[in-house]
């Protein structure tokens, strides 16, 4: 068989979604998905929690239930003492337990920087996958976690975040999106994704694209890490949210109230961002009061898909 044919392939390669999809009966389909970065804090055992919990997100996006997992590490072996290692594995086991799933082997390679993260399998009915081509007009967009990371991680690095900022945005990466998923898959939901390397924006725009269909977002009501603000005036806005910014340059209509910085923001590539839920409008209220019950208050309904064949994303204030 050509298997660039292969009618089993349900999502795959050919669209941006979270997840490749693949049908293995009328009742089973396997949700298939890998991940890993570079360290993006010092600490390696919440390295490991963080890129654990971010390649599982793209499971949850699907509205898939993780089965289990497999370890990909780089290390440099003589350049750093073995035990890094062992608390990186350490911090991704401890977070793939939490998501109720074991970790079944992997691979690892010398390499200068150490890289870590996991390819997840997991399991939805072929019914009720969700992906990010089915928002439509009228939709509610819901955002389950603040936005900021990127330029919290560039701080980070550049050593002028306070420990306290720095435990939160690690507890934040850390954050699985189970519950969340969960809730969704509950409620019934008509898109989703999860908001990870193109930040808000970029995610909003696959959506929006996939979907043939435009959005309105409302700056002010958009959930931002409060330290984000005064930290990107110290560190300026991380290369890759820049460029974020510069691919979507012509496919927003900003108000000409809104500022560089804030534009700026909305594009910033989050690590183990929060799930971007396009529902229903007769649903939203119920999806928000569950969500926020379920612990995730800061879940917040952050505007609307507009019916538009120009696919466009207007940005206001209010
Ligand atoms: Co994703
Ligand atoms: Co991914
Ligand atoms: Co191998």
């Amino acid at each position: 068989m050509d298997i660039r044919y292969d009618p089993n392939v349900m999502v795959g390669l050919g669209v941006p979604d979270d997840a490749g999809v693949y049908q293995l009966s009328e009742e089973l389909a396997l949700v298939q998905t890998v991940d890993f970065f570079s360290p993006n804090v010092d600490d390696p055992y919440s390295f490991g929690a963080i890129a654990a919990a971010n390649a599982l997100s793209d499971i949850y996006a699907m509205g898939g239930r993780p089965i289990a997992a497999l370890n990909v590490i780089c290390f440099p072996q003589k350049k750093l003492p073995l035990n890094i290692m062992e608390e990186i594995l350490r911090g991704g086991s401890e977070k793939a337990a939490e998501a109720g799933i074991s970790i079944i082997g992997g691979h690892s390679l010398k390499d200068d920087e150490p890289k870590y993260g996991l390819c997840v399998a997991g399991l939805v009915h072929p019914q009720k996958i969700i992906t990010n081509a089915k928002a439509r007009g009228g939709d509610a967009l819901i955002l389950t976690k603040p936005i900021g990371i990127g330029i919290i991680n560039a701080a980070i690095k550049a050593g002028i975040a306070s420990d306290e900022t720095t435990q939160q945005a690690i507890e934040l990466m850390s954050q699985l999106n189970r519950k969340a998923s969960e809730v969704m898959m509950e409620i019934g939901v008509n898109a989703c994704t999860d908001v990870t390397g193109f930040g808000l924006l970029g995610h909003l725009h696959q959506m929006t694209s996939a979907s043939g269909v435009g959005a309105h977002i409302i700056l002010s009501k958009v959930p931002v890490i409060p330290q984000t603000w005064q930290l990107l005036k110290e560190v300026g806005i991380p290369p890759g949210s820049k460029a974020n910014f510069d691919f979507l340059e012509g496919k927003i209509d900003w108000d000409s109230n809104i500022s560089n910085e804030e534009r700026l923001l909305l594009c910033d590539a989050q690590t183990s961002g929060g799930l971007l839920i396009s529902i229903a409008r007769d649903r939203s209220d119920q999806l928000l009061e569950t969500l926020h019950s379920a612990g995730i208050p800061v879940a917040t309904e952050i505007g609307e898909i507009i019916s538009d064949e120009n696919r466009r994303i207007r940005v206001s204030k209010k």
